[in-house]
């Protein structure tokens, strides 16, 4: 593996902000500093006038997922490939326990899935059927299999939610060996109620998909997974918070010292109810998880970010094409087309994450050390990868941004790099754009040239979740 030098960059951590040269030797971090001397046998990259930051962390993903009757589109391949041209070198999946079998099974079809991974990836896990068995299961995925992470659903009943006592059985296993429950909290029963009575009135457009999840129904189902991770002491993570209800559940329970963190994703940054009001079926595009909601939430967020309440930003990236072509059916919104609550729920950004972020902090005045805490280094620390992930330090995996905070470009579907055929965030303005994306090491994206390959990607046996 050659030795690089990245020369004269401006480099950002979560908590340093300074000028230096950084030697990779072996994928790792060599050395930080000034002036390094090298021999010309040594691949060297002038990082002058840019920013070097951390590769980003996303611990959101659904890539090669079966979702219900649907499937999402991107491979591990596509999907971790345009994750890297937006300046991520780590995602973490889910992967999850089918109804009646063993998470055991589901981590090993997730290997074989995975092993088409351009970055590197780790795993979270979907539990389902919490019995006695998969309860022992848990054990052996954190202990042996480096997964101390589960996901239980409050919402999606006859899918994936799960009742009160199937969450408090999860916590108390999880946390008994350093692991994290994240909760998708949303009330399901009242959004099932909601959503017959629309389909009983005859509605049935896309925007009935945000009328039957209202906010109250996500901050009901965060403060009660609160509660309960409360009483039984386990870590709670608040998958993709999109409500200020929600919002201010967290921020109590931290003031009473709950062990807690929350996540939002740039979707309810940056957009709000507006776009369910598209013409025809174009709202299926924001068809997700909780909603889209109005701008008020989104400001809400905004000031959760830079109070601390919020500690990540991760994608959700769980793509379905808008066409049906040509991937098919499975894997297009078009599945839904009857009504509403048949769209398959899921959306794009796996790419646009960083540099959206990037940008929407610098207008709202949130440091480029915030930047990096909540795209790499908080995610890297709460689900057990740092020091090797979402730093700069001597040590870690050299998992490197080169990005130039000054160009300005507009994001645009048809030059993304995963299989999907639309982007929520088509057509914005976006200063601030990754030049070169190293993973352990090896330049993997060189302005709009791919130089990774599938299966590079290493999987990541993860350490204990929940630490900041
Ligand atoms: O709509 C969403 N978020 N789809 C992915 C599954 C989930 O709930 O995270
Ligand atoms: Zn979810
Ligand atoms: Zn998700």
């Amino acid at each position: 593996m050659a030795t690089v030098l990245i020369r004269n960059g401006r480099i950002v951590t979560a908590s340093e902000d300074f000028h230096a040269d950084i030697l990779i030797e072996d994928g790792r971090v060599h050395t930080i500093g000034r002036d390094i001397a090298v021999g010309d046998d040594v691949e060297v990259h002038d990082a002058k006038g840019q920013l070097v930051f951390p590769g980003g962390v996303d611990v959101h993903t659904h890539l090669d997922w079966e979702f219900g009757v649907a499937r999402t589109v991107d491979t591990f391949g596509t999907g971790t490939r345009a994750a890297a041209f937006g300046g991520t070198t780590t995602v973490v999946d889910f992967c999850n326990q089918n109804h009646g079998e063993s998470p055991l099974k589901g981590l090993e079809d997730w290997h074989k899935r995975a092993a088409s991974a351009c970055v590197d990836v780790g795993a979270h896990m979907i539990m389902l059927d919490v019995n006695d068995q998969a309860l022992a299961d848990m054990e052996t995925l954190m202990l042996r299999e480096g997964v101390s992470s589960f996901k239980l659903f409050t919402a999606y009943p006859g899918v994936l939610m799960v009742d009160d006592g199937v969450l408090v059985k999860a916590m108390r296993v999880a946390g008994k060996h350093g692991g994290q429950v994240s909760v998708h909290a949303e009330n399901g029963y009242l959004i099932q109620l909601l959503v017959q009575d629309a389909l009983a009135a005859g509605n049935t457009s896309p925007k009935y998909h945000m009328l039957t999840r209202p906010p109250e129904a996500e901050a009901e189902a965060t403060a009660r997974v609160i509660r309960l991770a409360e009483y039984t002491g386990t870590p709670l993570y608040i998958v993709h918070l999109s409500a200020m209800g929600a919002l201010q559940a967290v921020a109590e329970a931290r003031e009473r010292g709950v062990h807690l963190h929350a996540e939002t994703c740039p979707h309810y940054l940056f957009l709000d109810t507006a776009e369910y009001e598209r013409p025809g079926f174009e709202g299926a595009k924001y068809v997700m998880s909780p909603p889209l909601r109005t701008a008020d939430h989104g400001e809400a967020l905004w000031r959760g970010l830079k109070s601390g309440d919020l500690d990540v930003i991760a994608t959700d990236h769980c793509p379905f094409t808008f066409k049906e072509e040509p991937y098919g059916r499975k894997m297009s919104k078009q599945a839904g087309t009857e009504a509403f609550n048949k769209i398959p729920n899921g959306a794009p950004g796996i790419e646009e994450r960083m540099p959206l972020i990037f940008d929407g902090f610098r207008k709202r005045g949130l440091s480029l050390n915030r930047f990096v805490e909540t795209t790499a280094t908080n995610p890297a620390k709460l689900f057990g990868m740092f020091p090797r992930k979402g730093t700069i330090s001597v040590g870690s995996d050299a998992d490197i941004v080169i990005f130039d905070p000054d160009e300005t470009w507009t994001i645009k579907a048809a030059e993304n790099h995963s299989r999907m055929d639309y982007s929520l965030f088509e057509g914005f303005p976006v200063t601030g754009k990754v030049k070169k994306v190293f993973c352990r090491g090896n330049l993997i994206v060189d302005g709009d040239e791919w130089l990774g390959r599938e299966g590079m990607g290493e999987y990541l046996s993860r350490g204990e979740s929940g630490l900041i």
